[in-house]
């Protein structure tokens, strides 16, 4: 079992008070290794360390220095794949080819952002005199990134990419359950060219690591990934030095099926979409809206093949599902199965499987509920979890009226072979990225982010390095005569 260190300030270094805590493997539920428990004493240093950085230097750094940073992280993490895959794998839960998919996306992500480093550039205005105006990007400065434990080093990706494009420093802190990935990168920083300080690398719980950390008055910028509860708590936290947020916090995403899609294509969409990574996605399509005339059809076919989702360790090839994450989360997952099943009807699942071997870890059954009423507690609530909603509909209008019946806004898709009916609906529904005959594809060219309680900001492409940016005017007055008002 590794005792790992966090890195502060370029040093592997132990909380201050000593504490450590375990990260579990949630396949067997046994520890895997322990990282330190930070409190906020750490985070105090980890933030003074950025600042120091970044005013030392490397708000200075030039646009190619940060992009062949970037490069090397990307190539890095390209030459570590395989060990990093199979170590997201034991700690977060998920097949070992999705972890592969997560580890490849990552080394995208540095690189499309080790690109963009050097293409950030401001504007000159035409302003009506004569005098030169512009706009100036300038990095924010030193930024506090919350990442959550879905997809842990992929999330740390996102947020350390488009920062270190702009140049900004930063203090990172994974998610408790799952911070392995993050800190087998973090022992690369240096040889690619990371100086010291720029990325601090903290470990430790939301309330005694995370709390302090978003409320530093040395932050100038938070990126949080997580609850909408905390991401509420983040933007109270943000008001006191009214720093610049960004919150992804997850959504009830509807996965909308009209009666002239493509029916293998619709049965293999709605599986996917809510059940990819054990359905501990933001994004997830827990709601299935599914047209009347094939409901019972399309119903029979969903549980057919969600039966044969092989649940075990990710580490085992022929497994499609893992465990959950944790024990809590399993555990929360189960109290919603056991709501749904007061609130609407189980077709498969409900529970954790019965096979002797997957009684240690977090698993819990693909579960399918259907006749669910929008205004249910399980059409309602984001449960993270293997937990998919079918909802009947009669025409666009009626699928419309459900779809944006929600206080989320992140994700939504669309089924049908008429064109004029997916941009009908386009146009419509109230998300920030909606997908037609497909869900879940996420591009690092392509923004992601929240529409109504599902988050603010975007990420990825360049509004994700503008998120770190801010602007300075500047006018320069090109008369040489005094003003001659007085
Ligand atoms: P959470 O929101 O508590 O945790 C996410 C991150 O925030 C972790 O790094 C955690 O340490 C940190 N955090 C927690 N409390 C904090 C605080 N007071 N100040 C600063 N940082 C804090 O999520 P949790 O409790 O692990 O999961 C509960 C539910 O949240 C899930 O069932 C899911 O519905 C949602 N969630 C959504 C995610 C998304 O991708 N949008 C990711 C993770 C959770
Ligand atoms: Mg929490």
């Amino acid at each position: 079992m590794h005792a790992y260190r966090m890195l502060i300030d370029g040093e592997w270094v132990e909380a201050r008070s000593g504490r450590t805590f375990e990260v579990m493997n949630p396949a067997t539920a046994e520890p895997m290794a322990t990282v330190p428990d930070a409190g906020a004493e750490d985070v105090d240093r980890a933030v003074k360390a950025g600042r120091r950085a970044f005013d030392g230097g490397w708000r200075d750094a030039t646009a190619q220095e940060r992009g062949r940073v970037l490069l090397r992280l990307a190539d890095t993490v390209r030459r570590e794949a395989q060990r990093l895959a199979t170590l997201e794998t034991l700690n977060s839960g998920k097949p070992l080819a999705e972890s592969e998919f997560d580890v490849n996306d990552a080394a995208t992500c540095f690189e499309y952002y080790g690109g963009l480093a050097t293409k950030l550039h401001g504007e000159v205005l035409p302003v009506p005199d004569n005098a030169l105006s512009m706009a100036l990007k300038e990095p924010v400065g030193v930024a506090a990134q919350i990442i959550p434990w879905n997809y842990p080093l992929l999330m740390a990706a996102w947020k350390l990419a488009p920062a270190i494009c702009a140049g900004c420093s930063m203090v990172i802190k994974p998610a408790e359950q799952t911070p392995v990935t993050l800190l087998e990168l973090a022992r690369f920083f240096e040889e690619c060219g990371l100086p010291k300080g720029v990325v601090n690398v903290v470990t430790g719980f939301g309330e005694t690591a995370g709390a302090p950390l978003v409320a530093h008055p040395q932050v100038d910028k938070i990126a949080f990934t997580g609850s909408v509860d905390v991401g509420k708590s983040v933007m109270r936290a943000a008001a006191e030095t009214l720093k610049k947020i960004s919150l992804e916090l997850g959504g009830k995403s509807p996965n909308i099926f009209f009666a002239d899609a493509d029916f293998e294509a619709a049965v293999d969409g709605a599986l996917f979409g809510v059940f990819v990574n054990q359905g501990e996605v933001c994004s997830a399509g827990s709601r299935v809206l599914v047209q009347k005339p094939i409901y019972k059809k399309m119903l029979d076919a969903m549980v057919e093949k969600a039966k044969r989702i092989k649940l075990g360790p990710g580490t085992d090839s022929s497994t499609k599902m893992g465990p959950l994450v944790s024990k809590a989360q399993m555990e929360r997952v189960l109290r919603y199965q056991e709501i749904g099943k007061r609130e609407a009807k189980v077709a498969t699942g409900g529970g954790r499987p019965s096979d002797a071997g997957l009684q240690r870890g977090y698993f819990v059954e693909p579960t399918i509920f259907y006749d669910v009423d929008n205004s249910a507690t399980i059409a309602r609530e984001e449960i993270f979890g293997p937990v998919m909603s079918v909802i009947p509909f009669e025409d666009e209008a009626d699928a419309l009226r459900i779809a944006n019946d929600t206080p989320y806004g992140l994700a939504a898709a669309v089924w049908s072979r008429d064109i004029f009916k997916c941009l009908r609906m386009v146009k419509k529904l109230q998300a920030g990225i909606v997908w037609v005959n497909h869900m879940q594809p996420t591009y690092v060219e392509a923004p992601w982010g929240g529409y109504k309680m599902s988050g603010i900001g975007r990420e990825l492409g360049p509004w994700g390095a503008e998120e770190y940016l801010q602007v300075k005017q500047v006018y320069i007055n090109l008369n040489e005569q005094p003003i001659g008002w007085y």
